[in-house]
């Protein structure tokens, strides 16, 4: 949140002393945030739930944190207007920072439509720390697949602000993996993460 927004004051940062550095020791491995974007019906979700049962079996510590879930709980009083999306993607950025701190590998899928909602967490991050992963899936595609009936309902008109259909949904520009989830395998696609996360020596196989 920038500085001018904050309300709280007269609060000190308290340094811990097991700190990320301790943690990814004891953990064999780095934390880093792996930020699936894309459409509703894109895949996000199976992919990253995918990508997580194989760090899993790598003994890596995860956590996904899945948009579907996450608006029943922490952002359940959010809806879908461009202000709300961005507020859910200020607070997604947040948590998954924090588990960067605690260690863990943490997945993240969200819509996050908004090319500078993405940027801003990986402002308050850093590259290193921080993987876009763009679940590349044309709306005909997602449309056509239609999981929970949604476009559906978006096309008859009684759901508003639907992204894709009447709100905007921003390609990454420059994401670290670009995943073709309307083609590929879920295994490939799965592959392509875990072979950018041993390249950049996050995790070992
Ligand atoms: S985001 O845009 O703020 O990132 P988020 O990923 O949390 O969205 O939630 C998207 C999920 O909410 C979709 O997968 C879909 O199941 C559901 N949903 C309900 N209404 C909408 C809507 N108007 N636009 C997009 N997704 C919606």
């Amino acid at each position: 949140m920038s500085e001018e927004k904050k309300v709280s004051s007269n609060v000190v940062w308290h340094q811990a002393t097991v700190d990320r550095q301790a943690r990814e020791t004891m953990n064999g491995h780095k934390s880093v945030i792996l930020w699936f974007t894309g459409l509703s019906g894109s895949g996000k979700s199976t992919l990253a739930h995918a990508v997580e049962e194989k760090l899993h079996e790598l003994k890596c510590r995860t956590y996904v944190l899945d948009g579907d879930n996450i608006r029943h709980g922490l952002c359940g009083d959010l809806g879908f207007s461009d202000q709300d999306r961005v507020e859910n993607i200020r607070r997604i950025g947040e948590v998954a920072k924090l588990f960067l701190e605690s260690g863990v590998i943490s997945l993240t899928a969200f819509i996050s439509p908004f090319r500078a909602d993405r940027d801003n967490v990986r402002h308050i991050t850093s590259d290193e720390d921080f993987f876009e992963i763009y679940c590349k899936c044309s709306l005909d595609i997602c449309e056509s697949r239609d999981v929970k009936g949604l476009y559906k309902k978006a096309r008859a008109g009684e759901i508003k602000e639907f992204t894709g259909i009447n709100s905007p949904y921003e390609e990454p520009l420059n994401p670290e993996v670009t995943v073709d989830t309307g083609t590929e395998t879920l295994e490939e696609s799965a592959e392509k993460v875990l072979n950018l996360l041993i390249e950049r020596g996050i995790i070992q196989r």
